[in-house]
C-alpha cells in the first residue's frame, strides 16, 4: 500500500432544535441567575432537544447539509462517523441509523467516543483512512444531546449543557490540495472520575435501587476539570501547530471547544491569540460537547468569518480524559 493522498474539508453543516432553554428559564428549575452562569461560564442561552427527538435528527440533518454544501450524493459515502456519547441507543451505533437515514448504501458506520473531544479523534481516524487510499469520502459528524444525559437537581452541570450537531464531508485529493494540515490526539484515563456518568453501563448496571442517585447522568469535578482543560488545549494546540510545521501568528482563525469562556479566554492567552481571531459562540449553544468545533465551524463559514483559504485551528478537551486538536485549510 502506498497511497498517499491529501484529504479536504469538501463541505459542512449544522443543526440544532429550535427549543431554547435560557438562565433565566433554568433559575425556575434549579437555585441559580443569568449573573452567576454568564460571569462563570459566558453561557445565555442553549438550544435543546424535546421528547420526542432523537439524536439521529439532528446528525442526519446536519450530515445531509454538509453534503449539499459539499455537492456530493449519500451513495457516494464510503465511510460516516459519528462522534457522540449520548447516542440513540446503547448499540446498535448511531451512525448506522444516520446512514439509513441519508440512504448513504455504499457506507460503512460507525460510532467515535472520546467525549467533548470525539469529533477531532473522527477526524483524525477519517483523516488516515482516506489518505491510505482505504475509501474517497467520508462525512464526519459530532452529534450530542448532553440534557438527555444532564442532572437537572445539580446546579453545578446543569447550567453547562446543550443540544446540536454539526458535520463535515472530507474527500481525498491530491497532496498539493490538503486541508488537514495537522491532527493530533491524546487521553489519560487515569483522571476518568473527573468527569463522567458512573452507572447505568455494564459496569454499574441501573437498578431500582440505584436510579435516585443521579450517577447515571453526568458528574464533574468542575475545578479540577477546568485546570486540565487549559493546559491540555495549550499543549494540543502547540502540538499541531508543530507537526503541520506552521506558526500560531500564521492562523487566521481558533476555533476551541466551547465549554466555558474563561477557559478559551485562558488559552486564547497562553498562545497568544488576539480576541479577534478567537470564535466564540457559547452564549448561544452552552457546551455541545463533541458537536461544538463542528457547529462552530460551519457557522464561522456561514458568517464569512472563516474565509476560503484561511487557517484554523480546532482545539477540544472532554471526559475521559482526552484532548486533541486539528489545523486545517478551508
Ligand atoms: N448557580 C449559582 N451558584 C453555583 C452554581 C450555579 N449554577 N453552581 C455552583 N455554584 C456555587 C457553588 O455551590 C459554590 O458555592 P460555595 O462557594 O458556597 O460552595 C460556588 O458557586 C463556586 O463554585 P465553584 O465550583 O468553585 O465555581 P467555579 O468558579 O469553579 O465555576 C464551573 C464552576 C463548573 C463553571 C467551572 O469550574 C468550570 O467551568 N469548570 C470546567 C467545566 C467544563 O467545562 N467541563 C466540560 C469540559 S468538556
Amino acid at each position: 500500500m502506498d497511497a498517499n493522498f491529501g484529504v479536504r474539508i469538501a463541505g459542512t453543516g449544522r443543526a440544532v432544535p429550535d427549543k431554547i432553554l435560557t438562565n433565566e428559564d433554568l433559575s425556575h428549575i434549579v437555585d441559580t441567575t443569568d449573573e452567576w452562569i454568564t460571569t462563570r461560564s459566558g453561557i445565555k442561552r442553549r438550544h435543546v432537544i424535546t421528547d420526542d427527538q432523537k439524536n439521529s435528527d439532528f446528525a442526519s440533518e446536519a450530515g445531509r447539509k454538509a453534503l449539499e454544501d459539499a455537492g456530493i450524493k449519500a451513495e457516494d459515502l464510503d465511510f460516516i462517523i459519528i462522534a457522540t456519547v449520548t447516542g440513540d441507543f446503547i448499540f446498535p451505533s448511531t451512525a448506522v441509523v444516520v446512514q439509513e437515514m441519508l440512504g448513504a448504501k455504499n457506507a460503512s458506520a460507525w460510532d467515535m467516543s472520546a467525549a467533548c473531544t470525539g469529533w477531532l479523534f473522527a477526524i483524525s481516524q477519517a483523516k488516515a483512512l482516506l489518505a491510505s487510499g482505504a475509501g474517497k469520502t467520508a462525512l464526519v459528524i459530532g452529534s450530542e444531546m448532553l440534557t438527555r444525559i444532564t442532572n437537572w437537581k445539580d446546579r453545578s452541570t446543569c447550567v453547562l449543557f446543550g443540544d446540536g450537531s454539526g458535520a463535515v464531508v472530507l474527500q481525498a485529493c491530491a497532496p498539493e490540495d490538503n486541508g488537514i494540515l495537522s491532527t493530533w490526539t491524546r487521553s489519560d484515563g487515569s483522571l476518568i472520575h473527573l468527569l463522567n456518568a458512573p452507572i447505568g453501563g455494564t459496569a454499574v448496571p441501573l437498578t431500582h435501587e440505584n436510579l435516585e442517585s443521579g450517577l447515571n447522568k453526568i458528574t464533574m469535578a468542575g475545578r479540577e476539570v477546568f485546570k486540565h482543560a487549559v493546559r491540555n488545549m495549550g499543549q494540543a494546540a502547540i502540538e499541531a501547530l508543530i507537526k503541520a510545521g506552521v506558526s500560531a501568528s500564521d492562523v487566521d482563525l481558533l476555533i476551541p471547544h466551547q465549554a466555558n469562556i474563561r477557559i478559551i479566554d485562558a488559552l486564547a492567552s497562553r498562545l497568544d491569540f488576539p480576541p479577534e481571531k478567537v470564535y466564540k459562540n457559547i452564549q448561544e449553544y452552552g457546551n455541545t460537547s463533541a458537536a461544538s468545533i463542528p457547529i462552530a465551524l460551519d457557522e464561522a463559514r456561514s458568517k464569512g468569518v472563516a474565509k476560503s483559504g484561511d487557517k484554523i485551528l480546532m482545539v477540544a478537551f472532554g471526559g475521559g480524559l482526552t484532548w486533541g486538536s486539528a489545523l486545517i485549510q478551508i
